[in-house]
């Protein structure tokens, strides 16, 4: 029997190009988003405040198919300085139901979200083992309270 495959996580922080994300520019995202992520079982969060143009995305999946869309995110010239907050392995999904789930936010909701985390300055295989940790439970309990009822994947 095959061995169950581990899901990872990636959660990053990113600043919109330009003007910012317009309504249409979002769904058009999202739309494009949404189908990829079911094709390849990955399921998130994003969350976008519009004040500050900060983005802050939760990608969950098996490790290979996480790791590969986010170097893809991490091109896409519609945001820029994409900066890994914690990337690690996952016991459960976060957001299971969820393609991509959507909320808008506000600035100081995202400066929430960073400030449980330590900066990570160097990628995850370059830093020693045991510090791949799993994301602070209080961020993921921040992030379930906060997203649960506000966001939307249609
Ligand atoms: C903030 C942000 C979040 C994104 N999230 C996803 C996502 O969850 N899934 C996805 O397939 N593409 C997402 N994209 C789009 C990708 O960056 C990229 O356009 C898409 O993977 C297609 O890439 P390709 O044209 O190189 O195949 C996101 C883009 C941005 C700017």
């Amino acid at each position: 029997m095959l061995a169950p495959q581990p899901l990872h996580q990636i959660i990053y922080h990113s600043l919109a190009t330009g003007e910012g994300m317009s309504p249409e520019a979002l769904a058009d995202l999202l739309r494009q988003a949404r189908a990829y992520n079911q094709a390849h079982r990955l399921t998130g969060l994003l969350l976008y405040a519009a004040d500050t143009q900060e983005f802050v995305q939760v990608l969950e999946g098996l490790q290979a198919e996480v790791q590969s869309l986010y170097a893809k995110i991490a091109r896409d010239p519609r945001h820029k300085h994409a900066f890994v907050l914690h990337e690690g392995p996952a016991e459960t999904r976060m957001f299971p139901d969820w393609r991509m789930g959507f909320a808008p936010a506000a600035a100081h909701d995202l400066h929430t979200i960073t400030g449980y985390l330590p900066l990570v300055s160097e990628p995850a295989h370059l830093r020693p083992p045991g510090l791949a940790v799993h994301a602070p439970a209080q961020l993921r309990r921040f992030l379930a309270d906060f997203a649960r009822p506000l966001a939307t994947d249609e």
